[in-house]
């Protein structure tokens, strides 16, 4: 079972700029709840409980004050800083003590999932022992993102990032399961002409080995990248719809981890006490 996972919620963030100038990306509003609060869900929802959270040098102050140290949760956050963006695989340099020889997932910290079994998939990808695994999901715009090819149902047998020739239409997205050998694998990484760590190139040495295995979120599954203004305001459109339809919040934390039970209800209270009278306190006050 993988049982730490790492949020990588540093970056530029210069697409959404002048917005992120003073506040990082992942602590900016997707409807009524923090960015960040829903790759942590991702990470709760498949019961893992030891945290990694990296951040921008400087932000730790802002992030500790919406999820300081990851009790209120039954969970361990730890925060890391990276002095600039090197690239996704970074991540698991900062990470190497945090990891020691255990295997880990990492999320990126703008990535959006929600999806009817998304959870039963999760917890299937937490059992992966040897190899790395990626979600894939099917996307109408290929020529946008890093996709892979499959043989059989599983075994990615090629990679490519953004080709602009058709190669497949299985886009990876930002949720990866590895194991322990992801630090050695990382360590040996070379930056690319963009002067980045690439996650393709971590990838590409799993591939090699016949280790690299695919899950994945299907149609009636939604993975969303919030990386611009526009894709902002569309997640946030798309998580009003589906909380005002249903009466249900997406990645609501507390409700994770009280069903999870890692917290009790003491803990719901607390955390009324901590949000103040707002939409977010009622709803919590609901579930007990
Ligand atoms: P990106 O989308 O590559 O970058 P960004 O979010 O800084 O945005 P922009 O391209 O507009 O400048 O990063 C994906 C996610 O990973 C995002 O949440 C930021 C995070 N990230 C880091 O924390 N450290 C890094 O070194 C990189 C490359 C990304």
């Amino acid at each position: 079972m993988i049982k730490k996972g790492i949020i990588l919620a540093g970056g530029h963030g210069t697409r959404m700029s002048p917005l992120t100038k003073a506040v990082n990306k992942q602590l900016l509003p997707i409807y009524d709840k923090p960015l960040i609060f829903y790759p942590l869900s991702i990470l709760m929802l498949s019961k893992i409980k030891e945290i990694l959270i990296i951040i921008n040098k400087g932000q730790l102050n802002q992030y500790r004050k919406i999820l300081p140290d990851g009790k209120n949760l039954g969970i361990k956050i730890i925060y890391k800083e990276q002095s600039y963006p090197k690239g996704l695989p970074d991540a698991f340099l900062l990470g190497e003590k945090f990891i020691g020889k255990d295997n880990v997932a990492l999320i990126l910290g703008d990535n959006f999932f929600y999806g009817q079994s998304l959870s039963k998939t999760l917890l299937d990808c937490v059992k992966l022992k040897k190899g790395a695994k990626v979600l894939l999901h099917k996307v109408s715009k290929p020529e946008l993102y890093g996709l892979a090819k499959v043989k059989g149902r599983n075994k990615i047998v090629s990679i490519k990032e953004k080709p602009k020739k058709y190669f497949s239409d299985l886009a990876i997205t930002g949720l990866y399961f590895f194991d322990k050998n992801v630090v050695k694998f990382s360590k040996q990484l070379k930056p690319s002409k963009r002067g980045e760590l690439e996650i393709t190139d971590l990838l590409n040495r799993y591939k090699k080995k016949q280790q690299l295995y695919a899950d994945y979120i299907g149609r009636g599954g939604a993975w969303l990248d919030t990386g611009s203004i526009e894709d902002f305001y569309k997640t946030s459109a798309f998580v009003s719809a589906i909380e005002n339809r249903q009466g249900f919040k997406i990645s609501c934390i507390e409700e994770i981890a009280l069903n999870n039970k890692w917290i009790s209800k003491k803990n719901i209270i607390e955390a009324i006490k901590f949000y103040g009278k707002c939409q977010y306190s009622d709803y919590l006050r609901k579930l007990i």
